[in-house]
């Protein structure tokens, strides 16, 4: 029973909660415009108990958006480390609207059948660091976010700044995401170092058409992944709306993306890069990278579509669209 559980207002950056319209059941660690906090505790656990939300999420019978375990909103200078993290009824760890925002040596555990258990999302946030943690959940390990549609586009404000390295797990999902929220733009993005058992999907940058927002500046290299369904995808036509008033001409923007350095094992396909007909995806840039399939030697090949960009040292050898002759200046630098 929630009927006592205090709620509080949908983010302006997303316009209503993210499952339901309305309010949203408010994070059992929430803190609004704090500043020089620690959190922190010799590795000692934090449990969610969210089996009981999860099971309302089955049954249908939320009337609110469930509650983050950590939700830091216009906070800054902020310390998250040697904690775990277990069964957060949603998204884990969301600083929103933050800047200087550090989490290091976290451990972060939900069932792989559990709905929506991001690991940690930082959402309109900039200066943001996240290091040294292990994240095993039943959604996406780290998901860069900035926003909804109309209400993320009106609000305007974007991520930036984000490194993410030395990163382990696991999950049905996205094992490093950008997206699918992203309407206030996402840039000067930097993952290294990460480590993906059985993923869904091992590197995924999606969004929609009527998110608008920028997409662009984002690095990932040194990323090792054993077992996933698809190796690396971009795609424009990822994430639900939150009502039908967003503007169907507000494309969003993707450019110079560089992946360096991935080698994967067990992949079942290699990369899918999908982009929009009318905003084609633009500085795809690819090096190094090598994504095998379960049975020597074939991997199902790349598909792509409304997509250009480079790629060097690539197998199984991209799409045409990335072949190495076409705009080899925008990716020279990183290559
Ligand atoms: C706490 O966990 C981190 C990894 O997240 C580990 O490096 C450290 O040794 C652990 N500390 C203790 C006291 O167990
Ligand atoms: C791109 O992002 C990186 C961080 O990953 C940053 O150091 C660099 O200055 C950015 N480049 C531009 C042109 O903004």
């Amino acid at each position: 029973d929630t009927s006592g559980w205090p709620l509080i207002a949908p983010l302006p950056s997303y316009g209503r909660g993210r499952e339901l319209p309305g309010g949203r059941y408010m994070s059992f660690i929430h803190g609004d415009e704090v500043h020089d906090v620690i959190i922190t505790g010799e590795n000692g656990t934090i449990d969610g108990q969210g089996d009981v939300w999860w099971n309302m999420w089955r049954q249908r019978t939320l009337q609110f958006t469930r509650p983050n375990l950590i939700e830091l909103v216009n906070s800054r200078n902020i310390i998250i480390s040697n904690v775990v993290f277990r069964n957060s009824p949603f998204w884990n760890v969301h600083p929103v609207y933050c800047s200087n925002v550090v989490v290091r040596y976290v451990t972060i555990l939900a069932p792989h059948d559990s709905p929506n258990t991001d690991g940690i999302d930082p959402d309109s946030s900039s200066n943001v660091c996240i290091e040294d943690s292990y994240i095993s959940t039943g959604d996406d390990l780290v998901a860069v976010k900035s926003g909804w549609d109309q209400y993320g586009i009106a609000y305007g404000r974007r991520s930036s700044g984000i490194t993410i390295r030395r990163v382990t797990g696991s999950s049905p999902f996205a094992g490093i995401a950008i997206g699918s929220e992203t309407s206030g733009g996402v840039q000067n993005v930097l993952a290294e170092h990460i480590n993906l058992y059985n993923t869904g999907v091992g590197i995924h940058i999606k969004t929609n058409i009527g998110r608008g927002g920028i997409i662009r500046n984002i690095t990932i290299n040194n990323v090792y992944m054993e077992n996933a369904r698809k190796g690396i995808k971009i795609s424009g036509d990822v994430g639900d709306h939150p009502d039908d008033r967003f503007n169907p001409n507000a494309l969003p923007v993707v450019k110079d993306i560089k992946i360096k350095d991935v080698w994967g094992v067990g992949v079942l396909q290699a990369g899918l890069i999908r982009g929009l007909r009318d905003s084609p995806f633009t500085g795809i840039c690819l090096s190094n990278v090598h994504l095998r399939g379960m049975t020597e030697p074939r991997t199902p090949p790349w598909q792509c579509s409304d997509v250009l960009g480079a790629s060097v040292q690539v197998s199984p050898w991209p799409c045409a669209q990335l072949s190495s002759t076409q705009q080899r200046g925008s990716c020279s630098d990183h290559f």
